[in-house]
């Protein structure tokens, strides 16, 4: 054998090797079986959507899953992306949903498929083929919101009357009820004792949320509050908000007609500017939701359904027509005393 022919069957028998072998590293780990596919459709209400859905994609990829990552703006856009994920056939599909209560009938086509559906941080509502909730503690995050508060104007023990505004978020959204609620049972107290005041007088969930989590109707309410209720130099000492985007609205609000102490905000979502804003005392609180703790969630889940498995959970949460398994993930409040200690995750 001439020499050119030995190096190229060497070559040859190492490349054969290699495939055999599965070198791709993602190849490895689904030990030869074909890739499975996986369906994540998310919201795109906020910006933190984003960081989970590549987060989530990256993590369910580097164990081997094949992830086919849409966003959507509209219900509407979201329940067709649905219908066509089904038509893939995926193992499963993580719905991150833009409106917690339009997606009954998508949900019907995927059970008719035996193809799972995770619900992603917010719950999806009145139907019973939600196999998963994989999120936070939605009522618990808007207690430590208004808890922050409580600490800031010092409610417990200090007398005197401070005036706070409340925004809350897309009705559409389960978690913006819950995040109300949860704020409410810590506050109302106090706004029955007259400890707190809020002059605009719109304290309900519907006098307050902000359709479509839309910063500029987060904008534009805060302007006519500033104009209607405090144009006079009254005092304003905190704002709860329900997270970041919003709260970056009331800032801009307040800095084009705000001229009093500058109030206690709250947020939620550590985005970047909201960070920034808790750095800069120009916001109180921001409460981090580390993308990466729901997504290894989701992975235990998405393998366990991959080997067709069924995975207990400790808690239930009933979405109006069954008790859906849900699996919270513990958040990290973040204010400027532990900014530098906090585990942030985000760049
Ligand atoms: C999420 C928040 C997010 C908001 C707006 C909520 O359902 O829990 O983290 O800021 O939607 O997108």
């Amino acid at each position: 054998m001439k020499r050119w022919t030995v190096w190229l069957t060497l070559a040859l028998c190492v490349l054969a090797v290699l495939t055999l072998a599965g070198c791709g590293g993602n190849d490895k780990k689904v030990s030869g079986k074909p890739p499975r596919a996986v369906s994540v459709l998310f919201a795109e209400s906020s910006e933190s959507w984003r960081r989970n859905g590549l987060a989530l994609r990256d993590t369910l990829e580097k164990d081997g899953f094949v992830v086919d990552l849409e966003f959507s703006r509209t219900a509407d856009k979201q329940a067709e992306a649905l219908l066509s994920a089904v038509k893939k056939k995926p193992i499963t599909i993580i719905v991150g949903a833009v409106d917690s209560y339009a997606l009954k009938d998508a949900l019907a086509e995927a059970a008719k498929h035996e193809i799972s559906v995770i619900a992603y941080d917010r719950l999806i509502m009145n139907s019973p083929h939600v196999s998963y909730y994989v999120g936070f503690d939605a009522k618990e995050i808007g207690r430590t919101q208004a808890r922050a508060i409580e600490r800031a104007l010092h409610l417990k023990n200090a007398f005197g009357s401070d005036n706070i505004e409340i925004f809350a978020g897309d009705p559409k959204d389960r978690n913006a009820v819950l995040f109300y609620e949860g704020a409410m049972e810590i506050l109302k107290p106090y706004m029955e004792n007259g400890r707190i005041v809020v002059p605009s007088g719109e304290t309900s969930f519907d006098r307050t949320a902000t359709a479509d989590w839309s910063v500029q109707n987060a904008k534009q309410r805060a302007d006519r509050l500033l104009q209607n209720v405090y144009a006079d130099g009254r005092p304003l000492s905190a704002v709860l908000s329900p997270n970041d985007t919003l709260a970056g609205a009331v800032r801009e609000s307040l800095d084009a007609s705000y001229s009093g102490p500058w109030p206690f905000i709250t947020g939620l979502d550590a985005d970047p500017e909201g960070v920034r804003a808790v750095a800069a005392d120009r916001q109180g609180m921001t409460i981090d939701k580390p993308p990466s703790l729901p997504a290894q969630e989701c992975l235990r889940l998405v393998r366990d359904i991959a080997a067709r498995q069924a995975a207990a959970a400790k808690v239930k949460e009933y979405n109006g027509a069954v008790e859906v398994p849900a699996f919270y993930c513990r958040p990290i409040v973040i204010q400027k005393d532990n900014l530098e200690s906090v585990h942030w995750t985000q760049p």
